[in-house]
Order: structure tokens, then sequence, then C-alpha cells
């Protein structure tokens, strides 16, 4: 029988730093703790009632004793909570791993510790040293390539992350986009078209175009493929927008691509020119690493993007400066809410 101690142990909320960075350089251990929590359905497995951990390893058909280390490693963390008498509540954190969830995180859970990001990040010091991505050394591929040609796990659970990011972006996107006069709208690099659907929804008369890769258009929201809401007023592109953008439009939206390698941002850019008619916008939607309340979580991306990519999350002068390289006249740069930044821009004649 497993035993359950009496009092639930406590956490120092400010340790100090030589414990802290015990903690720090263990941050692997909690990140792969949220993975197997995601991956074994803990959170979905509990409900409002508390739980033991018999109970719910009962339910995630695991090893009691050892499910109940996991509860515990998570709950000094604050994600799920062990209760006087032994037994797991939610909290605000664990809940976010509910599949069920309105605001769920699972699929950003996963695709922050997918399988191969634990093969790229011991080489982080390389990638800084060359400034170059450590991704076609390990696996002998571009990422993109890699991810929908050789991991269509991965595939699909960065597919499903991105809409949830976009799902919760898409409404503050749609309220900032003023499409007065624009009949025509495509989003490039769009993923799965959540924020193109919202456009549609809000305009009746707008039509729009989904450009994305092949592996991604063919798992397109409901609502824009054949028989969807909103399919008569839609394209649907399979294409690599770095080769080319047979896609003419009055608006332009890219919004979360030009963050990896310079080259891949230059002939992106220099596409939509050569596309768009003159007076065209392009508004180009990103976080900025330089005006972000969630500094821990951008600058964590920023390294994984320059791992798998060689790319970055621009600051606003960087993001200006290619947008200026390309020939773009930069009008208006507004949040879209707190985590992302618009920047207007117009085709010049
Ligand atoms: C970070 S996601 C952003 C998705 C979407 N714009 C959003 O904000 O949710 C990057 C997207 O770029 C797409 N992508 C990557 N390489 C591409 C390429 N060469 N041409 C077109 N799309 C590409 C990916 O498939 C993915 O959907």
């Amino acid at each position: 029988m497993t035993t359950v101690d009496p009092v639930p142990p406590t956490v120092d909320p400010a340790p100090p730093p030589s414990m802290r960075l015990r903690e720090l350089v263990f941050g692997a251990a909690c990140a792969a703790a949220v993975r197997a929590a995601v991956r074994l359905g803990v959170a979905d497995a509990l409900g409002d009632t508390p739980a033991t951990a018999e109970d719910l390893a009962a339910a995630a058909r695991t090893e009691p004793r050892t499910l109940r280390r996991l509860l515990r490693a998570l709950s000094c963390q604050g994600v799920f909570t062990e209760n006087p008498d032994g037994t797991f509540s939610h909290t605000e954190m664990s809940r976010l791993l509910r599949e069920d969830d309105p605001h769920s995180l699972r699929y950003i859970a996963l695709w922050c510790t997918e399988p191969w990001t634990w093969n790229v990040w011991p080489k982080l010091d390389e990638a800084v040293r060359s400034g170059r991505n450590v991704f076609e050394d390990v696996y002998e591929e571009e990422f993109f390539t890699y991810l929908n040609e050789q991991a269509p796990e991965s595939a699909y659970v960065f597919n499903r992350a991105m809409t949830t990011s976009s799902r919760q972006s898409a409404q503050d996107v749609a309220a900032l986009l003023d499409l007065t006069g624009a009949s025509s709208v495509a989003d490039i690099g769009g993923g799965q078209g959540h924020v193109l659907a919202s456009l549609l929804e809000r305009h009746p008369a707008l039509h729009g175009t989904l450009l994305d890769l092949p592996g991604v258009v063919e798992n397109a929201d409901p609502r824009l493929r054949d028989g969807g809401a909103l399919a008569s007023r839609v394209r649907v592109v399979a294409g690599d927008c770095r080769e080319s953008l047979p896609v003419r439009a009055d608006v332009y939206v890219i919004k979360n691509i030009l963050e990896w390698d310079d080259d891949s941002t230059r002939r992106t850019l220099a596409n939509v020119r050569a596309a768009a008619r003159p007076g065209a916008r392009v508004v180009v939607i990103e976080n900025l690493v330089d005006d972000t309340p969630s500094m821990k979580f951008t600058t964590a991306m920023d390294l994984l993007l320059l791992l798998n990519v060689g790319g970055a999350k621009h600051t606003r002068r960087s993001m200006v400066d290619r947008l200026t390289d390309a020939g773009l006249v930069i009008g208006e740069i507004r949040p879209v809410n707190a985590y992302l930044h618009a920047f207007e821009c117009t085709v010049p004649a």
C-alpha cells in the first residue's frame, strides 16, 4: 500500500541563490514532468473533486507510487496541489493541461517539449558560437521539411499548438485590423487558418487566401475547407512563400513567420512585393523580445528559434530594419494585445 504524508511538504517561495541555481539547472525535469502529465492524461483524469494518486493511477493506467512522485514534483511548481490528506486537486495551471479547458495549453506544453527539442538543446553552445541553427546538423534536413515529412506526430502537435496560440490572438487581430475598403486578404504562413477565418467571419464581404506548406493546409480549419461555412470566399494555396507567392490581395497578413533566418525573411518579403500591387497593405505581426510582459517565455522561444531555424524573436528595431530593407513603407506600429505588435506597411508605387 502507498503511504501518505499527513502534511504536504512546504515550498520555499524565495530560495537562496545556491538553491535557486540548483533548481534552474533542473529545468529539464520540470519540463519533462509537465510533458509526462499531459501524455498520461493526468489533468484530464482529475475532476473537481480531490483524488488520490491511486485513483488517478487507475484512470491513467500507471503505477500509483511513481504517479504520486510525478504529482509531488509538479505540485512543488504549482501544477496540481497536494492536500493535507494526501489527495491532489487542480490548480489554475494544472487545469490548463486539460484537453477540454477553454484556454487549454495542452498542445503548447507538448510542442515546447517535443522529442526533437531534447536533441538540440545540448547544442546551444555550438549555435551561440556559430550563430547558426544546429537542427540541420542533427537531422540533416530543414526543420519544417523534417517536421512535415519525417515527424507526423510532432507536426500534428505543432499545428494544434499554433492553432491554440492563434485562437487566443485571432480575435485581437480581427479587432485591430481596419479592413474598410479592402475586398481581399491573404494570410501568408497562416497555419490552419484560424486568423483568416476570424477575419472572414467579421467581414462578410471579404475574400481570403490561406497560404502555408502542403502538409499544413491539407488540415486547414474545417470552416475554410470544401463544405465549410466560409469555403466559398476562400482560396487555399499549398506553397513555399520563400519560393513564390502566387497571391494577389489588398491586405497581406504575415503573423509569427519572419522569425526564421534572415535569408528566408528577405526572400518572403521580396515575393510579397513582387506579388502585391502598389498601395497594398502588408501587416506583419510578431512578439517583440524588447517589448513583452513575458520575457522568460519569449527569450526561451528566441533560443529555440536559433536552434531549429537559425531564427530569432525580433526587437522593434530589427523588425523595422528587415521591413525597410525589403522596400516596404512602414506606418504605425501598434500593440495587438499584451504580447503581439503589428507593423502596418504599404507596398510603394
Ligand atoms: C509560428 S507558425 C505561425 C502560424 C500562424 N501564422 C499563426 O500565427 O498562428 C509558422 C508557420 O509558417 C509555416 N511555414 C514554414 N515554412 C513555410 C514556408 N516556406 N512557406 C509557407 N509557410 C511556411 C508553418 O507551417 C507554420 O504554419
